[in-house]
C-alpha cells in the first residue's frame, strides 16, 4: 500500500475529489491531511472522511525536519500539494525526491512564481488576453513552480470570459485530471 499525505490551505475541492477517487483503492491510501490553516475547509473534509489531520503552526510550516518526521511516523510515500500556500522546506524536498506532486491552475511556465495563486492567476490570464488556460501537474523541487512537468491540460478561453469563468474552466480540468494523473505517477505509469 502506498500512503499519501495531502497538503492544503484552502477550501479543499481538490482534497474532496482526491479522497473520492482513492476511496477503497487497492494500493493507494490517503493517510494524512496537512494544513497550515486551522480554518481550512480541507480539514473538515478530511475529518469527515476519517483521514488524520496535522495542523502546522507558523514555525512548524518552515521546520522541514519536523514535517519529515511527522510524515515518516505515518509511513508516507508521496506528498500531494492541493492548494498549499506555504513554501516547502528543502528538507522535505530532499526526503521526497520526485515524490511531491503539485497542481498549478495555469499553463506553466506562464503565470507561475511568486504571488501567482488563486484568482490572481486567472485575473492575470484574462488581463493578458490569453486564448487558453489550463492546469500544470508537476513535481516539486527547490525552484518554486519549476519542477519537472508531469502533465498539462489546456482549455480554450472565449473573448470576454471573466476571471471567474476562467477559474471555473480550469477547476473542471483539475477535477477531471488531478486524481487520474496522481494515480498514474504513484502506480509507476508516469
Ligand atoms: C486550486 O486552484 C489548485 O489548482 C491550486 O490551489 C487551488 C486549491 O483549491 N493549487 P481547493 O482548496 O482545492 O479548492
Amino acid at each position: 500500500m502506498k500512503h499519501v499525505a495531502i497538503f492544503a490551505s484552502g477550501k479543499g475541492s481538490n482534497v474532496e475529489n482526491l479522497l473520492a477517487h482513492f476511496n477503497n483503492h487497492s494500493s493507494i491510501k490517503i493517510s494524512l491531511l496537512v494544513s497550515n490553516n486551522a480554518q481550512a475547509g480541507a480539514i473538515d473534509i478530511a475529518k469527515k472522511n476519517n483521514v488524520d489531520v496535522l495542523v502546522l503552526d507558523k514555525d512548524q510550516t518552515a521546520d522541514g525536519n519536523f514535517i519529515v518526521a511527522a510524515l515518516a511516523s505515518k509511513k508516507i510515500n508521496y506528498v500531494i500539494l492541493a492548494g498549499y500556500l506555504k513554501i516547502i522546506p528543502v528538507e522535505l524536498i530532499h526526503a521526497y525526491p520526485e515524490k511531491i506532486i503539485n497542481i498549478h491552475p495555469a499553463l506553466l511556465p506562464k503565470f507561475g512564481g511568486k504571488g501567482m495563486y488563486g484568482s490572481h492567476i486567472h485575473k492575470a490570464v484574462v488581463q493578458s488576453g490569453e486564448t487558453q488556460s489550463g492546469i500544470t501537474i508537476h513535481f516539486v523541487n527547490e525552484e518554486y513552480d519549476k519542477g519537472r512537468i508531469i502533465a498539462q491540460k489546456a482549455v480554450k478561453l472565449e473573448p470576454g470570459d471573466s476571471f471567474n469563468e476562467v477559474e471555473n474552466k480550469v477547476r473542471s480540468l483539475e477535477m477531471q485530471w488531478f486524481p487520474k494523473i496522481v494515480e498514474e505517477v504513484i502506480s509507476g505509469r508516469k
